[in-house]
């Protein structure tokens, strides 16, 4: 199966190249200098000359504030991009697999979103991905939408200035030994590897629609922090800060935590715990440590 990944130096499009080409996919690795999402003809263009059999977009304008002051822009890019996709995918009659977010919702549930609650976005950022879904669901015949949440992989996030939350907590308690992080604000930490995996497992079915796809648990930013200590034994002062704390410009959903409903009723679930999924990521975050010293 040929495979175009778009967005495949950005954080997550990195790890989906890596787990389709282990294994044994043709992948042509899309970057933003090879595909414009905004524009029709390069969509065509880039798709039409490479006639992959499963598109994957990763790619997105995601930084929430940035959306909030170009929200034209992030139209153009997270919706009318979409909807470009779904255009040439369906003229190529390959799939299309695209990725979402938690951000749909406004966090008022309080309980475990699923995937036929009604979404109500907050911000631009969230209304653009969802348009971008609609586009996608109603464009594209044969299509997978994965929305996730508070993503982090071993390749820097490109649109929020390079350093996951994983990585910038352990900056920030090397750095000044104290740190303070919102404990009223809940996700599920999500690892990038583990969401290329359970694309490789989605890829080989033809059960298309709608997905939450996030590791199993959820916490707050707080505890996220605390177990990302705890498990690198990093000595450091945590401190739980309040709602008023950090103000923030943009109204973000304070509980977004997604249950991963229809991959389990199709028996497609593949994801583990998130605090399983955090272990693993800083095992093999010590062992890359140890080789670049040993160079
Ligand atoms: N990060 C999170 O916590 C989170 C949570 C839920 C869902 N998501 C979703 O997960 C996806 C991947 O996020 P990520 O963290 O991997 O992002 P990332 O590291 O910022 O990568 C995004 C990629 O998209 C490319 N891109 C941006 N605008 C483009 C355009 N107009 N046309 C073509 N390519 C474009 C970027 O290229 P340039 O940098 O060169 O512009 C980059 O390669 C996004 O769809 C996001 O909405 C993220």
């Amino acid at each position: 199966m040929k495979i175009a990944v778009i967005g495949a130096n950005g954080q997550l499009g990195s790890d989906v190249a890596v787990a389709f080409e282990k294994n044994g996919d043709p992948v042509f690795r899309l970057t933003h200098a090879d595909i414009e999402l905004a524009s029709p003809d390069s969509v065509s263009k880039c798709l039409g000359e490479l006639r992959p059999d499963l598109v994957i977009n990763t790619a997105a304008m995601h930084n929430v504030e940035k959306c909030e002051q170009e929200p034209e822009k992030a139209f153009a890019v997270n919706a009318i991009g979409s909807r470009n996709l779904a255009s040439s995918a369906r003229e190529l009659g390959a799939v299309l697999m695209h990725v979402s977010t938690d951000y749909v919702f406004d966090g008022s549930k309080g309980s475990p979103y699923e995937e036929g609650d009604t979404p109500r976005p907050l911000s631009v950022y969230g209304n653009t991905k969802l348009s971008g879904e609609f586009f996608v669901r109603a464009g594209a015949p044969k299509h997978f939408v994965l929305r996730s949440s508070a993503i982090y992989g071993t390749s820097p996030c490109r649109a929020k200035g390079g350093l996951n939350f994983v990585e910038l907590m352990l900056k920030l308690a090397k750095e000044r030994g104290e740190v303070r992080v919102v404990a009223n604000e809940f996700v599920t930490p999500t690892a990038t590897e583990e969401i290329a995996r359970q694309m490789v497992a989605l890829s080989r079915s033809d059960a298309y629609g709608l997905y939450h796809a996030t590791a199993e648990g959820s916490c707050s930013w707080y505890e996220f922090a605390r177990q990302i200590f705890e498990l690198t034994q990093t000595k450091v002062t945590l401190k739980a800060a309040g709602p008023n704390d950090f103000p923030v410009k943009v109204a973000r959903p304070l509980y977004s935590v997604l249950e991963n409903r229809a991959l389990k009723n199709r028996g497609l679930n593949t994801f583990m715990p998130w605090n399983a999924a955090l272990q693993k990521y800083l095992e093999r975050r010590a062992e890359r440590i140890k080789v670049e010293c040993s160079v």
